[in-house]
């Protein structure tokens, strides 16, 4: 199993509906922030499940949801089918777009799952892609220094502002007992320094 396998799969990453509610809520949060004021064509690309991708949407004129796991996909495709400005499209689509199109491309907390050579080709690809005056956005890269630990008290710290920090604890013990450690001993996550990056 890989990491695309581990995401296409049924995790439980999220320890309760609050927590995948919150999260999303945050980072479509950000995302808009980031967009600073009404844009072009956006892609959120290694999206995930995108729970607040209408309100991004309002930000842009169209918005472009990629993931490299087919079951996200198929369910995004589903809760967005009504929605004419948001599209679901597999990764090896968004390279087929056009280059230079795009004015505002989303990486968050995607280029830890894979090696750093297939996210060099990749970047590199999806900027070909961007408008000259477009803005490639990259979120949530791990410092080499990073531990396990550090992640277990992001979401303690998160559960403790919600409130639901008795699941986040149970959460946390599936998580230890589940594919996500192995995985995550078998294939790490790619790390980068800031200056690396
Ligand atoms: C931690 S989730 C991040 C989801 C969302 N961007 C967020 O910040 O909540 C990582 C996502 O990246 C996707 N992913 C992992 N490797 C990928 C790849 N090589 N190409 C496209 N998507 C990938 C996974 O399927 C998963 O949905």
């Amino acid at each position: 199993m890989n990491w695309l396998d581990f995401w296409n799969g049924s995790h439980s990453i999220y320890v309760c509906d609050k927590h995948r509610h919150c999260h999303h809520a945050r980072i479509s949060a950000d995302i808009i922030d980031r967009l600073h004021g009404p844009t072009g064509l956006v892609i959120d690309y290694g999206c995930g499940e995108a729970l607040f991708a209408q309100t991004v949407a309002k930000h842009c004129r169209k918005l472009i949801l990629s993931d490299g796991a087919p079951k996200i996909r198929q369910l995004l495709k589903e809760r967005y089918q009504g929605a004419s400005n948001i599209a679901v499209l597999s990764p090896e689509d968004v390279l087929r777009l056009d280059m230079g199109s795009v004015d505002c491309m989303i990486i968050h907390s995607v280029l830890q799952y894979m090696p750093q050579a297939d996210a060099e080709t990749l970047l590199g690809s999806l900027a070909d892609l961007l408008a000259p005056s477009g803005r490639l956005i990259i979120g949530d890269i791990i410092p080499p220094d990073h531990t396990i630990f550090a992640d277990a008290g992001a979401l303690l710290a998160l559960a403790w502002q919600e409130q639901f920090m008795t699941k986040a604890v149970i959460g946390l013990v599936r998580t230890f007992l589940s594919d996500y450690r192995k995985i995550r001993a078998d294939h790490g996550l790619t790390c980068y320094a800031q200056s690396e990056l």
